[in-house]
């Protein structure tokens, strides 16, 4: 694990050193901006997003839910810990504290999250469910951090989901700076 942590932190400082900031698409080209939205239990998710931030210049929030996870709310291996529930009740949508974000002056939204059983956690179902109406207008851009879980089992559950919203394909990260401008070109 902790070996884990250091090829991890490792990479994404040689990643957010080689980045250089562009444009985010926009649906409309006004000029409006990108913001980065977040989950991160162990911090990998939080590196990820200052890469994201490092491309494109998009301001950080972190989604924090009501009540943190504590070690044992994320033990996978217990069948009883609250993310193997959520996981297994794919109803349930931890409440989560209000953001700071006006939606009305922003057009692209990239959305970061940790995989969690090879999905995106409840709590960014929370925030997709909570603030769809306000995401309906925007291009969101999910990305992803995990052991070794595909980016593409989490776009595939996203589609399933929220078929309404211009969900674009994910990213996992971390990534070489090239690979996510060419993402954002998408
Ligand atoms: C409850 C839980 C479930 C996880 N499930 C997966 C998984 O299905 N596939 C995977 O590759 N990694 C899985 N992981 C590992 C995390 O995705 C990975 O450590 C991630 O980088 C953690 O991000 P964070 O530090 O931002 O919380 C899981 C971790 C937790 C805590």
């Amino acid at each position: 694990m902790r070996t884990f942590k250091s090829i991890f932190a490792m990479t994404m400082a040689i990643a957010i050193s080689c980045g250089s900031t562009v444009q985010a698409q926009t649906k409309n080209n006004n000029n409006m901006n990108p913001v980065i939205v977040y989950f991160t239990h162990s911090g990998n998710t939080e590196l990820a997003a200052k890469q994201v931030a490092e491309t494109t210049g998009a301001k950080m929030i972190r989604l924090l839910p009501e009540q943190p996870y504590s070690s044992e709310d994320v033990n996978w291996v217990n069948k009883q810990s609250r993310c193997t529930q959520e996981h297994l009740d794919q109803t349930l949508r931890p409440a989560i504290k209000s953001i700071d974000v006006d939606f009305a002056t922003v057009d692209t939204v990239f959305v970061g999250f940790p995989i969690w059983w090879h999905e995106e956690p409840a709590v960014i179902r929370t925030f997709l469910d909570n603030y769809g109406e306000q995401l309906k207008d925007e291009v969101i851009y999910p990305f992803c951090t995990s052991y070794e879980s595909p980016m593409s089992e989490a776009d595939a559950t996203l589609e399933r989901e929220y078929p309404s919203l211009n969900i674009r394909k994910g990213l996992r990260l971390p990534a070489k700076s090239e690979e996510i401008k060419n993402w954002i070109k998408q």
